[in-house]
């Protein structure tokens, strides 16, 4: 295994070093240095957890790729779904770590730590769930760093840790059985990938006080809770969270019954045992995680079931947010809050306007309660549609949309692409490169605090309208969420 990679790796630093730019045959390589092996040293990285042997390859040859880098799980007090079900060889986690191939120990590069849903490759029907999704995901990460547009490229500058924050299969994000205590796996999964990274992420070239830890919808909601979770010592020291949905915590004075989810599950599998939820669960462990997630992805009956909301269990999810805010007990550290323009497009515009509501309220609340207790929160609204990602006019600026701007893989997106759009990414990519590296520095760009109590209702950027950037208001944006008969902003 070992020398499978190492030779996988002399051969991709080979290719790298060659540079090719036109069919081998016709090269003429003279003009070239002597090379000598010495900067294999570059593309090792020693951590106290192993000996991690990175990658260039021609395609990114800027990039040091470091591929299915191992975390330890959470290691929790009592046992778990995951450490009881999983053999113990599979009680790993696996996270990718790219970084710019001048990188090394010495460089304190601000570090993106973000949290991914590998489901995206459900939605998006173009990957089949394994690993190969991360691959996948690898590519089109990396291919950020590919010099063919002009301009800054964020991922040149700093280093990209990011891990699967929500698991599939078993490792459902909240399997929600009776018999289990700790509900909030997830959670525990994020807090392992982040003490990882703050351990080892120097050895990378990375700088462990400058981690920003982020994510997108579910994503963005585990970084929102790991937030309030851990408040003392959350080892990142910003926080950005990209739309993220209204709740993900039950409700449980509801009337309905939080298990029920997992109980059809397992009904339908062949696990019931009645009221008896020990044996249900441990019949669950023995069905096979293909035959679970297959049914889960098929099932579309009544009532429907979600296993990524969380079961408040007032240790890693709390029912009462603003408690916890009220208290202080939220983690410092500035952050972005955003959304998009059309979070739940759909042809129906008028729910969409209203769902749009919705989300851009739990934004500005949550940057308001934030204000309160002096934490600092940018806020930007994307608003750009551009052909090549968004073909019909319905879907507008959808959810996600914004982080192909963001990544600059829009331009990986079949069909047309405007200058605007361009510099859109390029803007976006310039303003959230400044938050990495230095939060207090955006206000340099023209991207301001974001004040509730601003005359004006606060400043907030939108991206892709009309032009790059340019400032909307807190009065304009959010009024709807104090005013009812105002409509959710999906028009601009
Ligand atoms: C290759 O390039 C060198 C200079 O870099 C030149 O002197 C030499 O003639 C070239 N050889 C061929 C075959 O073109
Ligand atoms: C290896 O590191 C040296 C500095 O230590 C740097 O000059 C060189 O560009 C690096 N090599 C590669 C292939 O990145
Ligand atoms: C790290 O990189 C910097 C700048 O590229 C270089 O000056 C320094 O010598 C390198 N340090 C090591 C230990 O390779
Ligand atoms: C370089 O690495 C990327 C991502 O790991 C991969 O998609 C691409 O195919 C590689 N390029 C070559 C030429 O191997
Ligand atoms: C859950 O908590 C109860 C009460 O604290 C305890 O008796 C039980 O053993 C716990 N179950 C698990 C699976 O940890
Ligand atoms: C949440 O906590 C706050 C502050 O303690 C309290 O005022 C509020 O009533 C609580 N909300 C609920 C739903 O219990
Ligand atoms: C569109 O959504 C609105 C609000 O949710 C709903 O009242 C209306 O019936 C929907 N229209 C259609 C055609 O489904
Ligand atoms: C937004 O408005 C502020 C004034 O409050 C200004 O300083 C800043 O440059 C504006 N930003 C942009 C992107 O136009
Ligand atoms: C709410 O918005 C409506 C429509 O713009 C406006 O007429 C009304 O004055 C607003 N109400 C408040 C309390 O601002």
């Amino acid at each position: 295994m070992a020398r499978f990679f190492i030779i996988a790796a002399i051969l991709a630093w080979a290719t790298s070093v060659l540079g090719l730019s036109e069919p081998g045959y016709y090269a003429n390589l003279t003009w070239e240095k002597p090379r000598t092996l010495s900067n294999w040293a570059n593309l090792t990285v020693e951590t106290p957890s192993g000996t991690f042997i990175g990658f260039l390859n021609d395609t990114y040859p800027n990039v040091r790729q470091f591929l299915r880098v191992p975390y330890a799980q959470y290691v929790s007090s009592t046992s778990t779904m995951w450490s009881e079900y999983e053999p113990t060889n599979l009680l790993i986690n696996l996270g990718e770590i790219w970084t710019p191939a001048y990188a090394n120990k010495t460089s304190k590069l601000p570090v993106a730590l973000f949290c991914y849903w590998r489901r995206w490759c459900d939605w998006w029907n173009r990957c089949p769930i394994s690993d190969a999704a991360t691959v996948d995901f690898a590519v089109s990460r990396t291919h950020c760093y590919h010099n063919q547009l002009p301009g800054q490229y964020l991922w040149q500058y700093v280093i990209w840790a990011q891990v699967s924050c929500l698991k599939i299969l078993m490792k459902l994000p909240d399997p929600k059985s009776r018999a289990l205590n700790e509900t909030s796996l997830s959670l525990l999964d994020v807090r392992a990938a982040t003490e990882w990274v703050y351990e080892n992420i120097e050895l990378f070239g990375g700088d462990p006080e400058n981690i920003m830890l982020w994510g997108q919808s579910q994503g963005a909601a585990l970084t929102h809770l790991y937030t309030i979770v851990f408040p003392d010592e959350p080892l990142a020291s910003h926080f950005s969270v990209i739309s993220r949905p209204t709740s993900v915590t039950l409700d449980v004075t509801d009337a309905e019954d939080v298990y029920e989810d997992f109980d059809i599950v397992a009904k339908a599998l062949g696990c019931n045992y009645g009221d008896d939820a020990e044996a249900e669960l441990n019949c669950m462990r023995g069905i096979s995680w293909v035959q679970i997630e297959e049914f889960i992805n098929r099932y579309s009956g009544l009532p429907s079931i979600s296993f990524s909301d969380y079961i408040p269990d007032e240790r890693y999810t709390f029912s009462n947010e603003s408690k916890r805010y009220l208290e202080g007990k939220i983690a410092k550290g500035p952050g972005i809050r955003s959304d998009t323009e059309r979070e739940s497009a759909s042809t129906n515009l008028t729910s969409t306007a209203e769902a749009e509501v919705e989300w851009d309220c739990v934004a500005a609340l949550d940057t308001t309660r934030r204000y309160a207790l002096g934490l600092d929160t940018y806020r930007y609204y994307w608003g750009g549609k551009f052909t090549n990602i968004s073909p019909v006019s319905w879907l507008g600026a959808f959810h996600w949309s914004d982080l192909l701007m963001i990544f600059g893989t829009y331009s990986k997106q079949v069909g047309p692409i405007s200058q605007l759009e361009i510099d859109t990414s390029i803007t976006m990519q310039d303003f959230i490169l400044a938050f990495l590296k230095d939060p207090a520095s955006v206000s340099g760009l023209g991207w301001d605090l974001f004040d509730p109590h601003d005359a004006n209702g606060g400043q907030i950027l939108e991206f892709g309208k009309g032009n790059p950037v340019h400032n909307i208001t807190g009065d304009y944006l959010d009024a709807p969420c104090w005013n009812s008969s105002l409509k959710g902003r999906i028009n601009g």
